[in-house]
């Protein structure tokens, strides 16, 4: 086999064969695929498609290009994993949370890709927390505190290492078949008893329609089914930013004040239901109170800082977050340009405006500015007059901030108050 032969066969449109995405997803892993054949392939299945048998075969040969792991703990061994938005930080309070609801979470999350922030690149933003740790360690965190949030190891998945760092500056990511193989690959390779997936849908998702997140979301839960783990999908609402903030320091900051009981909202209301829905999925009952109380009662908060210390940040984390996380050297309010209510948001460009502070990578070698971003972000409907703040920049320079400023003001329709959008839109079951 050759890659010229898979892509060729995309290229004209004709279905590539299992063997061959089996044989491509191996040469992702080893290298013997370059990152131009990579490229290529990316843009040829966003382009063209897989069928169903080429997008499993493609998802279980990403699984199988690394170590697939098997668990022997006293409880399920569950998680979830978001589509990919904009101010959305959900697995910070989720996976501390179900810890203290009688399931284990280990969690391999994934960096930025393109508008969208990464779990990893946030945590990263808590000194010393170590994402990247050996499976021995990622075993024993999850066995003693419940929850680990880790990048895969070199040796899980590495087939999706690769494309992921690919498709995130080739304007590849909005591909169902890719998408559901990245992050089915790696949460397969988690050895999972159960999954929830939030299927994003909006402005500040990879899927803008209705119609495309559903597709998404039924793609996701029957091959993940098949392949043995059992999931459940929630579509929900990204034509809002989730959290008030998007930058990675400034959502650990915005998630420390969740854990802490001082801010509740869609992040809170959304971490909710999609563990109640997991835990349902495992047979524990009551998951909504149950993780209610573990986050009111600060029980997650705790789990949380027992983690961050477990992978190598500070002690006292959660007491004094905001003394650990760094600060941008420029903050500048974002004013309204105009009278009249907070109409619309344009999440990507939106997302994009923290790639081009820094936030984010524009190539794979790029390294993140974990202090820059958006913070206090009007919600949706917020009634603003001409020159209120909008939102606030934190940027490392000055001309970084003005253009910032300009971008922001340009994502944010101000008109006539807009109909209140449901956060769950709708719910996939197996
Ligand atoms: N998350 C992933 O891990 N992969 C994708 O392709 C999109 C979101």
């Amino acid at each position: 086999m050759d890659a010229r032969q898979v892509n060729a066969a995309l290229r004209k449109g004709e279905a590539p064969t299992p063997e061959m995405l089996a044989w491509f997803a191996q040469g992702l892993a080893d290298g013997s695929v370059s990152a131009a054949q990579a490229g290529a392939f990316a843009m040829g299945v966003c382009l063209r498609g897989l069928d169903e048998a080429g997008r499993a075969a493609l998802t279980l040969a990403m699984r199988d290009s690394g170590r697939v792991l098997k668990w022997d703990l006293d409880a399920p061994v569950v998680d979830k994993h978001s589509t990919g938005g904009v101010g959305d930080c959900v697995s910070l309070v989720l996976a501390p949370a179900l810890a203290c609801c009688g399931v284990y979470n280990p969690m391999i999350s994934g960096r930025g890709l393109g508008h969208t922030g990464g779990t990893l690149d946030k945590l990263e933003a808590i000194p010393g927390y170590t994402t990247g740790v050996d499976e021995a360690r990622f075993r024993r965190v999850v066995a003693e505190v419940g929850c680990a949030i880790v990048s895969a190891s070199a040796d899980m998945a590495p087939a999706d290492k690769r494309l992921y760092a690919v498709r995130d500056v080739t304007g590849t990511v909005e591909s169902l078949d890719l998408i559901t193989a990245s992050i089915l690959s790696k949460k397969l390779a988690a050895g999972l008893e159960a999954l929830v997936l939030d299927v994003k849908v909006g402005t500040g998702a990879f899927m803008k329609s209705l119609d495309e997140a559903r597709a998404l979301a039924q793609a996701l839960v029957g091959t993940a089914n098949a392949a043995g783990c059992k999931t459940t999908a929630l579509i929900t609402d990204m034509d809002q930013p989730l959290a008030p903030a998007l930058g990675n320091a400034l959502e650990i900051d915005t998630v420390m004040a969740v854990l802490s009981g001082q801010a509740k909202g869609p992040l809170y209301d959304l971490s909710v239901a999609l563990g109640a829905d997991l835990l349902e999925t495992v047979g524990i009952a009551d998951g909504a109170a149950r993780l209610e109380q573990a986050i009111d009662g600060g029980a997650a908060a705790e789990r949380f800082g027992r983690m961050v210390y477990a992978l190598g940040g500070p002690l006292g984390f959660v007491e004094n977050w905001q003394r650990f996380l760094p600060e941008a050297p420029v903050i500048r309010e974002i004013p309204a340009p105009d009278d009249g209510h907070v109409a619309g948001f344009d999440g990507e460009a939106l997302g994009l405006v923290v790639v081009g502070l820094g936030g984010g990578r524009q190539v794979e070698t790029d390294v993140v500015d974990p202090a820059v971003g958006l913070s206090d972000v009007l919600p949706l409907g917020t009634q603003v007059a001409k020159g209120q703040p909008l939102a606030r920049v934190h940027a490392a320079r000055e001309e970084q901030a003005d253009a910032a400023v300009r971008a922001v003001q340009a994502a944010i329709t101000i008109g006539a108050k807009p109909k209140a959008a449901k956060l769950v839109r709708e719910r996939i079951g197996a």
